[in-house]
């Protein structure tokens, strides 16, 4: 199984085992130090914030025009930032490194 390094608000990095094709989000969700994902994925809480950094994130699909505007709104905007519940795990991301956006 591929896995996200992950790091916290603290700045601690993990190591977590993430299910391919599933979204990051529904593995982030589950970690004491991840996520709330309020909305479940609907793409419009926002609370399932990220930055992936810069060698991964041209890895991924760009975001869909509703993620971009949800994204700009946010006081943490900045470069990297994507929302967790849009996209997909895959095998060809193992090892991708997420940290998790302070809470808005
Ligand atoms: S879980 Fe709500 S926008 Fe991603």
């Amino acid at each position: 199984m591929p896995v996200l390094k992950v790091i916290d608000r603290d700045g601690a990095e993990h190591e977590v085992p993430a299910r391919s094709g599933l979204k990051i989000m529904e593995t982030l969700r589950e970690l004491d130090y991840g996520i709330a994902a309020i909305c479940g994925g609907m793409c419009s809480c926002a609370t399932c914030h990220v930055y992936i950094d810069e060698p991964w994130a041209n890895k991924i699909p760009a975001p869909m025009s509703d993620e971009t505007e949800l994204l700009q709104e946010l006081a943490y905007y900045k470069t990297g930032s994507r929302l967790s519940c849009q996209v997909d795990m895959t095998n060809e991301l193992d090892g991708m490194r997420v940290t998790i956006a302070p809470d808005e």
